[in-house]
Parts: C-alpha cells; sequence; structure tokens
C-alpha cells in the first residue's frame, strides 16, 4: 500500500523545510504527497487561514507533515492537531556530535498531554479587573498520555521516566493525574519517578543526564520543553509529533522565522527529524534509524547552516543528508 501523506509548508521558512524533508522521505520511501496550503498568506488570499480542505486533507491523509505558520499559527496548528485526533505531543530534545551544546549529554523526551489542562480556553473575566481559567484533568485523558509515555519509553529504550506535576498545590487537578499515572504503572509493571514541575525545570538544566522520558501535563510540557531546547543548541534541531489513535501530524518545533524567511539558509534538520518520526510511525523503523543517521553524520561532519555556526544553505545540508541515505 502507498501511504498518503498531507505536506502542508505554511509560511516563511515552511516552505523550505518542508520540501526538504519531503526530498528526504522521497528518497527512502513510496509515498504518494499531496499539499495543501494554509498560514499567513492562505488568509491573506483566501480570507482564512485553514481552507476546509487543507483540514480534511490532514484529517483523511495516513499522516501529515507540516511546517510552521505565521501570525496565525494559532489558527492553523490547534484545528490540523485537533483534526488528526492528536492526544500526545512529543518532544525528543537530544544533543547532537558536532553541534554546540549547553548540556551536550541531554537525551530526552517529553510526553506532553495535548488536549486539556490549563489549555482548554475557558477562561473569563468575572468582575472588573478579575479573571479566572478553568484547569481540566480527566482520567482518561491522563490514563491515555501516560500509556502512551510507559510505552514510548519501553520501545525505546530509556530507563527513566518522571512524570510531572504540581500536585502538592493543584491537589485535585494533578492529584488526579498523578494517580492516573500511578495506576497505568501498576498495570504494566512500569517503573517511574514523580518530580514537581518547577523543581524539575531546575534539574533538567542542571543534570539532564538523569532523565529520559517525561510525562507532562499540557502546559509543564510545553514549558519544560523550550527549556531543554535551549539544552541542546537551539530550534533547528528539534522535531515533534502529535500522536492521534490512528493518525498523526509531525511538524518542527520551530516557527516560520520571518527574519530568515527567503534566504535559503534555514536548518532543515528539525523537519527532517520530524519526518523520520513520521516514518516510525508509519512503522518504517528501518528507514527512521537511516534517515536518523544520516542527518546525525551531516551534523558532525557539516555542511552546517549558520544557526550551527556554518555557511551552507538549505539545499546543501538536504542534499548531502539525501547523499547519506
Ligand atoms: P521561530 O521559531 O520562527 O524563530 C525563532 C528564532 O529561531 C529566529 O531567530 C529564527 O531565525 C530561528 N530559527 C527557527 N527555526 C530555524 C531553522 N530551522 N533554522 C535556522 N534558524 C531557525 O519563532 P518566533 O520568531 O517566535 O516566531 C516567528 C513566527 O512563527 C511567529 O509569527 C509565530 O507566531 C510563528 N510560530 C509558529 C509556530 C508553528 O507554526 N507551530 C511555532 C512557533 C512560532
Ligand atoms: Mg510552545
Amino acid at each position: 500500500m502507498t501511504e498518503e501523506i498531507a505536506v502542508i509548508p505554511g509560511d516563511g521558512i515552511g516552505q523550505e523545510v518542508v520540501p526538504a524533508a519531503v526530498d528526504v522521505l522521497d528518497t527512502v520511501g513510496d509515498f504518494a504527497f499531496v499539499e495543501a496550503e494554509a498560514g499567513d498568506h492562505v488568509l491573506e488570499a483566501e480570507g482564512e487561514a485553514l481552507p476546509q480542505e487543507t483540514y480534511d486533507l490532514a484529517a483523511d491523509a495516513d499522516a501529515t507533515l507540516f511546517g510552521a505558520a505565521g501570525e496565525t499559527a494559532a489558527d492553523v496548528i490547534l484545528p490540523l492537531r485537533e483534526a488528526v485526533g492528536s492526544f500526545a505531543n512529543v518532544r525528543p530534545a537530544r544533543a547532537y556530535p558536532g553541534v554546540d551544546a549547553l548540556r551536550p549529554e541531554t537525551d530526552l523526551v517529553f510526553v506532553r498531554e495535548n488536549t486539556e489542562g490549563v489549555y482548554t480556553g475557558i477562561e473569563s473575566e468575572i468582575a472588573d479587573g478579575v479573571t479566572t481559567l478553568t484547569r481540566v484533568i480527566t482520567e482518561d485523558a491522563s490514563r491515555r498520555i501516560a500509556e502512551y509515555g510507559f510505552e514510548y519509553a519501553a520501545e525505546n529504550g530509556f530507563d527513566d521516566v518522571t512524570v510531572a506535576h504540581k500536585a502538592n498545590v493543584m491537589r485535585v487537578t494533578d492529584g488526579e493525574f498523578l494517580d492516573a499515572c500511578e495506576a497505568v504503572a501498576d498495570e504494566g509493571g512500569y517503573e517511574y519517578d514523580e518530580a514537581l514541575m518547577d523543581a524539575l525545570a531546575m534539574h533538567l538544566l542542571l543534570r539532564p543526564e538523569e532523565y529520559g522520558v517525561v510525562i507532562c501535563p499540557n502546559l509543564a510540557g510545553d514549558m519544560l520543553s523550550d527549556l531543554a531546547a535551549g539544552l541542546v543548541g537551539g530550534l533547528g534541531l528539534l522535531p515533534s509529533a502529535n500522536i492521534g489513535p490512528d493518525n498523526a501530524l509531525f511538524e518542527p518545533v520551530h516557527g516560520s522565522a520571518p527574519d530568515i524567511a527567503g534566504q535559503g539558509i534555514s536548518n532543515p534538520c528539525a523537519t527532517i527529524l520530524s519526518a523520520a518520526m513520521l516514518l516510525e510511525h508509519l512503522g518504517y523503523q528501518e528507514e527512521a534509524t537511516t534517515v536518523r543517521t544520516a542527518v546525525e553524520g551531516v551534523l558532525a561532519d557539516g555542511p552546517h547552516t549558520p544557526d550551527l555556526g556554518g555557511d551552507a544553505s538549505t539545499e546543501d545540508v538536504t542534499e548531502a543528508i539525501v547523499d547519506r541515505l
């Protein structure tokens, strides 16, 4: 079967890094790529940032590769994550030989709950100058992210699993989250540690080598994974996956980078590593490893784009990766 992959480059450097990742996918596999538009430039031309046909394409494809949107990012990526039924946001943060990193020993994967917590949008101004936000934590969603996180750790060879929370203050909601994680761990025979998310931020910075998979409620996962991005040498290297029950969307963590867009110097590695996650998701483990090894080789030996201190173009780096496949 030829899988259909929806390809949504979006704005800015999305238009540069997504074609690079498609080249890589095309080299290692036999996929049907269907391209669709979204983002600021579509809002300008058509009056909406995410046309229904793009949403439908992502919902119906076997997997989606997304670049980035600009100012319309929230209007594009949140519905797209919903289109694929995503409940888990998986964000690996790993340092690579050849790349200057604050903490070269970092090899972390954040498994972030992607549907609730404080990102429910249930906010109100209940009186002049008094505002509230409702934090939703359900047993179902907590169990689902815990199951995904523990299984991910087991399948990918991580010994350390940490559940991030703040149940000493948010006793009811994070109490529920912790109880669900504990129940899933008991049932599956998984081992893990708990960590208060604020203290964890410091420990990740000081001793990242003591951590592996970190299972997080929504906001904690967003913040801790960005912190980890800083440990490994920048946004140009960070892939991510949005996983649903039977569909998924893959995207670099970075945005549309208007400061360098159009110059052909964006680093394609984050998007190519996202494509490797896509391959893995579709069951092409060997191809995923081949792509990762090629990226690691180029990171170690060059060429490098300017964000990594080199003077190579997006195309040079992509060619060097494809040559190694
Ligand atoms: P950004 O990630 O686009 O850029 C931050 C800095 O990192 C910039 O200096 C940029 O040049 C650099 N950078 C990012 N990716 C790079 C790459 N692949 N190679 C080389 N350098 C890279 O974040 P920023 O500047 O905060 O936002 C720019 C736009 O992107 C905004 O309109 C924002 O709304 C949007 N955005 C979209 C996201 C999405 O679609 N998922 C996520 C984050 C931001
Ligand atoms: Mg974020």
